[in-house]
């Protein structure tokens, strides 16, 4: 296992529509690499919520790859990345994962930035020395609605298609009334893309997750990505019932396949993910016109899916760590006035998800044990349950071909 295997470019060509990938795509450090190059360093990268930002000099680091990122609240509000790397030796400037200061200093020789990124002051540096030349470098930082996206790229891909299209969707979540509630974050032992094959399918639900099947149907037409565009009537209902009061809320699939939106109706009118299937908040987070609106299904690649309920929203970031190790981070926000206790239990509001969680982890795990024996080989997806995995493949395979070779995609 490891660096033998046949080159990339082949293993691109050899890739058999309908099956999962061959094994290197799973195991080898060289295309984790290629992965990282292709996708990570090149798109926008879902960071967290912006609430998590609460004052101006309110950071969070973040790690990608080889990467590492503060993500801060500068004295005007704006929200903004930088590389977390001095511009004097290198040091990195933030070695919490989060925290505030009034100014960014590096620990090594106190070389000290605006939270702006301007250099503010060196000491003893001569006449000749030039602060503005000096100043951190920049990260491309966008918020959208209420959630933050960084670019590493130097020249960052379109935003504002995105932007625009799930904006209104997120309009009745509210997201700039939330605070965090819980957040929990985890290391599953699989590589990123059996992270999001298993995301983008139901197929596993009914043998694997006990309570969210309480309340998420295992439906395909509302899990997967309806390649012909159509829905079955209580859905196309759900949908107009919806909009007609004011929440959009119909399928939305973006044309590269980047992202999707959709308002889905959970199972039997049921709420939120409760197991009880009512609301988990009182005081709810954003103004959802009907307690059983189902959940808005958000889903941007390579990072982030989420789920905007009735009464709170969740929020997913995958990274990928290594060819076999992925973190994922959950985040539970509430509406910023609900009192933890009062408005609502911690443990009734996270549970399904914690323990969902848990389970995907198990068995994104046991998935690539199975895949690292030397007897694997891809099988078929299925067309029924598994279309959605086959679009993350696909989206994923156009990406690393145009990677390979940047003439065909320059000439497209
Ligand atoms: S490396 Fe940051 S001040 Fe010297
Ligand atoms: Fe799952």
């Amino acid at each position: 296992m490891g660096s033998q295997h046949a080159p990339l470019n082949d293993l691109l060509a050899q890739h058999r529509p309908g099956y999962a990938l061959r094994q290197p795509f799973y195991t080898s450090p060289e295309i984790f690499d290629a992965d990282l190059e292709a996708i990570f360093y090149r798109d926008w990268l879902f960071a967290f919520p912006a609430c998590m930002l609460e004052k101006s000099g309110s950071y969070q680091r973040l790690k990608i790859g080889a990467y590492d990122v503060v993500v801060l609240r500068d004295s005007k509000g704006e929200i903004r990345a930088f590389h977390n790397s001095c511009r004097h030796r290198g040091s990195i400037i933030c070695s919490a994962a989060q925290g505030r200061v009034a100014k960014l200093t590096c620990p090594y020789h106190q070389w000290t930035y605006d939270l702006d990124g301007r250099l503010l002051w060196a000491r003893d540096m001569g006449a000749d020395f030039d602060p503005a030349q000096h100043g951190l470098k920049p990260v491309h930082c966008r918020v959208a609605a209420g959630l933050v996206y960084i670019c590493l790229a130097a020249e960052a891909p379109d935003f504002d298609s995105f932007a625009e299209t799930v904006t209104p969707y997120l309009g009745v979540h509210d997201l700039s009334n939330a605070k965090v509630a819980h957040q929990s974050t985890i290391i599953e032992k699989g590589n990123w893309k059996l992270v999001w094959e298993n995301n983008r399918e139901c197929y596993h639900c009914a043998g694997n997750h006990p309570d969210l099947c309480r309340t998420y149907p295992e439906d395909p037409t509302i899990t997967g990505v309806s390649a012909d565009g159509t829905f079955p009537e209580k859905v196309e209902a759900h949908f107009s019932r919806l909009e007609g009061a004011g929440a959009p809320s119909r399928f939305r699939m973006d044309e590269g396949g980047q992202f999707r939106v959709a308002r889905m109706p959970l199972l039997d009118g049921a709420q939120s993910y409760t197991v009880s299937g009512k609301i988990a908040v009182q005081k709810r987070l954003g103004q959802v016109p009907f307690l059983d609106a189902g959940t808005l299904l958000l889903f941007h690649y390579p990072t982030t899916w989420n789920h905007f309920l009735t009464d709170h929203s969740i929020t997913f970031r995958v990274t990928p760590i290594g060819p076999q190790e992925t973190e994922v981070q959950t985040t539970w926000l509430v509406n910023k006035d609900a009192l933890e206790g009062e408005d609502y239990d911690l443990e009734d509001l996270t549970r399904v998800w914690r323990h969902t969680n848990d389970e995907d982890r198990r068995v994104v795990e046991d998935n690539q044990q199975g895949i690292n024996s030397p007897v694997y080989e891809p099988g078929p997806y299925s067309k029924m349950h598994e279309d959605g995995v086959l679009q993350f493949v696909d989206w994923y395979l156009t990406r690393m071909r145009a990677a390979q070779s940047p003439q065909t995609l320059a000439a497209e």
